[in-house]
């Protein structure tokens, strides 16, 4: 029987790496409010407590993890944890990141080696740990955040860039050796979004502009004329999550209000 979409993950739990903010904890509140399980993960945040804040009104169950994903040892028990607490694993989110800027000559070693610790590492580390746990259940849907970035680039993103186009690629080889499991894994790629990480990329490149003139210059060349929303993200990841999306695997979602599909010639 199929649920309805306001209480499609009932009985499910997602495990949301970058959960504490942006596009991740919009995405796993979206997963919660529609009776998800959902632990968060984060970094440098108080992530337990803004999981007790989100839980606080008794609708939604999020319990949250603070802690370093590019650790194994910290994701291992964090995974642990969440099925120790809600009894199995459904759905894994990665959407944690960094985002340094430079140039490859500018990108120092270990500015290129913490890169792709946090930004890829994470989702081999939420996978190698997560997926035996949606095997257990019989199947379940994994959902990567890569960028735009992996397509096409804007000057001085190297590592971060780089480890946008691995992410495509990790995610294809999620969709092809696990589908006999009845695990889907699919990568959303999103252009600018308003989150904290826009945010303070907008303040390190301002040259004496607003956020939000800096803004307005992003949205230029955008065909739908502004920044998307974490909200909207969270919808595709809902989406991506759900049996509704049960023929997709293995493919890129795009989220940017066409600007990959825009040749920007002025
Ligand atoms: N905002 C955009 O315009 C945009 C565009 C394209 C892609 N993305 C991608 O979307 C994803 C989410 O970005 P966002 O804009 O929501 O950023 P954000 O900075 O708001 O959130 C990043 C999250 O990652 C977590 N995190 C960072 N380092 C971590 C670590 N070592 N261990 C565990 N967690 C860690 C943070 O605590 C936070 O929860 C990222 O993968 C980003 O590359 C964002």
């Amino acid at each position: 029987m199929t649920r309805p979409i306001e209480r499609e993950f009932e009985g499910k739990t997602a495990f949301v790496v970058g959960g504490s903010s942006g596009i991740g904890l919009a995405s796993a509140t979206l997963l919660a409010d529609r009776g998800a399980n959902v632990a968060i993960i984060g970094h440098s945040t108080n992530t337990p407590a803004l999981a007790a804040e989100l839980s606080a009104d008794g609708k939604r169950k999020v319990i949250g993890f603070n802690g370093d994903a590019s650790q194994a040892d910290f994701v291992r028990q964090a995974i642990a944890d969440t099925v120790a607490h809600f009894g199995g694993l459904d759905i894994l989110m990665c959407s944690a990141a960094i985002h340094p800027l430079g140039n490859v000559i500018e990108t120092d070693e270990a500015t290129w080696d913490r890169t792709f610790a946090v930004n890829i590492k994470s989702m081999y580390l939420t996978c190698h740990y997560g997926a035996p746990h949606l095997i257990e259940r019989g199947g379940g849907s994994i959902i990567t955040v890569s960028s735009v970035q992996a397509t096409s680039n804007t000057p001085n993103v190297c590592a971060y860039a780089t480890t946008k186009g691995a992410i495509v690629t990790f995610t294809h080889t999620l969709a092809v050796d696990l589908a006999k499991h009845g695990i889907r894994a699919n990568t959303i790629c999103p252009g600018s979004i308003i989150t904290p990480m826009q945010e303070h990329f907008a303040k390190g490149n301002a040259d004496g502009r607003s956020v939000e003139e800096v803004y307005a210059g992003l949205a230029r060349p955008v065909p739908l004329q502004r920044l998307g929303e974490a909200s909207e993200i969270a919808e595709l990841a809902a989406f991506l999550a759900s049996p509704r999306s049960g023929f997709c695997t293995g493919s890129e979602f795009t989220a940017d209000g066409g600007l990959l599909a825009s040749l920007r010639i002025v």
